[in-house]
C-alpha cells in the first residue's frame, strides 16, 4: 500500500494545492486497514524537460540504442514510470496556470506516457498498459473554473487531465478544488472548506485498488 504523489506546484509543500493534497493523503491513509501507508513525494518542478535522445526514442519505431537508456531524460522516464506502477494510489497537487496543467506536471506527463511502455499503439488507437488505480487531483487556482456557471474562464485542466491519465490506462480519476485562492481571506477560507467537505463526503475505502 504506498501513495504516489506528485507536487507541481513553484511553492512545493507551502502551495495550496499540497495542502489539500495532504487532505486527501490523510483520508486516504485513515481508510486502509493496518499500517499507513507509505507516502512517496516527486517533486514535478525537479524533473528534467524532454531531451534528444529521448524525443529521438519516442519517435522511432525501435527501441532507443542501450548506451542512452541510462542517461538524461530516458533514464529519468524509467525512474518514473517504476515509482508510478509501484503506487497504489496517485495523488496529483497542481494549480492550475493558465487554464491548464503548469508545465511541471506537463514535464511528469512527457515521462511517464511513453510509447512501448505505458501505452501502445493499435489499430483502434492507444490502449493503456498500467493497472488501473484511484488517482486523485487536488487543484488549487486564482479564480473559478467549474461550478453552475460563474467562472469566468475555461478548464482545459481536468478534461486533459484525464484524457492524457486514460490513455495510460488511469480511468479512476477524482478531481477536487480549491477555487478562488485570489479573492482574499474570506473566500479562500470558503473554498477550503468546501473542498474539504467534498474529499469528507468522498468513500475513500470504497474504491478498488487494482495495482
Ligand atoms: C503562471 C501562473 C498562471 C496562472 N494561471 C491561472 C489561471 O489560468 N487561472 C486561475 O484561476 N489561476 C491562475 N493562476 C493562479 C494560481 O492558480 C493560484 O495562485 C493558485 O492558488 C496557486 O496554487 P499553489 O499555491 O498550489 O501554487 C496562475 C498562477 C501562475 C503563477
Amino acid at each position: 500500500m504506498s501513495i504516489l504523489r506528485i507536487v507541481c506546484s513553484p511553492r512545493g509543500r507551502a502551495s495550496e494545492s499540497y495542502r489539500l493534497s495532504q487532505c486527501i493523503v490523510d483520508r486516504i491513509a485513515g481508510a486502509a486497514p493496518g499500517r499507513p501507508p507509505a507516502v512517496m513525494d516527486i517533486d514535478a518542478n525537479a524533473l528534467l524537460h524532454v531531451d534528444p535522445d529521448y524525443a529521438a526514442a519516442l519517435s522511432s519505431p525501435l527501441d532507443p540504442a542501450a548506451a542512452t537508456l541510462g542517461r538524461g531524460a530516458l533514464a529519468q522516464s524509467a525512474g518514473l514510470i517504476q515509482s508510478l506502477q509501484d503506487a497504489r494510489h496517485l495523488v496529483i497537487a497542481t494549480p492550475m496556470h493558465n487554464f491548464t496543467v503548469p508545465s511541471s506536471l506537463k514535464a511528469w506527463i512527457d515521462h511517464v506516457v511513453r510509447v512501448r511502455h505505458t501505452f501502445r499503439i493499435t489499430p483502434e488507437g492507444k490502449i493503456g498498459n498500467l493497472a488501473d488505480r484511484p488517482v486523485y487531483v487536488a487543484i488549487s487556482s486564482g479564480g473559478e473554473f467549474s461550478g453552475d456557471g460563474a467562472q469566468r474562464q475555461p478548464d482545459f485542466l481536468t478534461p486533459y487531465l484525464r484524457h492524457v491519465l486514460g490513455t495510460i490506462g488511469l480511468a479512476d480519476v477524482t478531481f477536487f478544488s480549491v477555487e478562488g485562492t485570489a479573492r482574499g481571506p474570506a473566500a479562500l477560507a470558503a473554498a477550503r472548506a468546501k473542498a474539504e467537505a467534498d474529499i469528507a463526503a468522498h468513500a475513500f475505502g470504497a474504491r478498488a485498488i487494482a495495482a
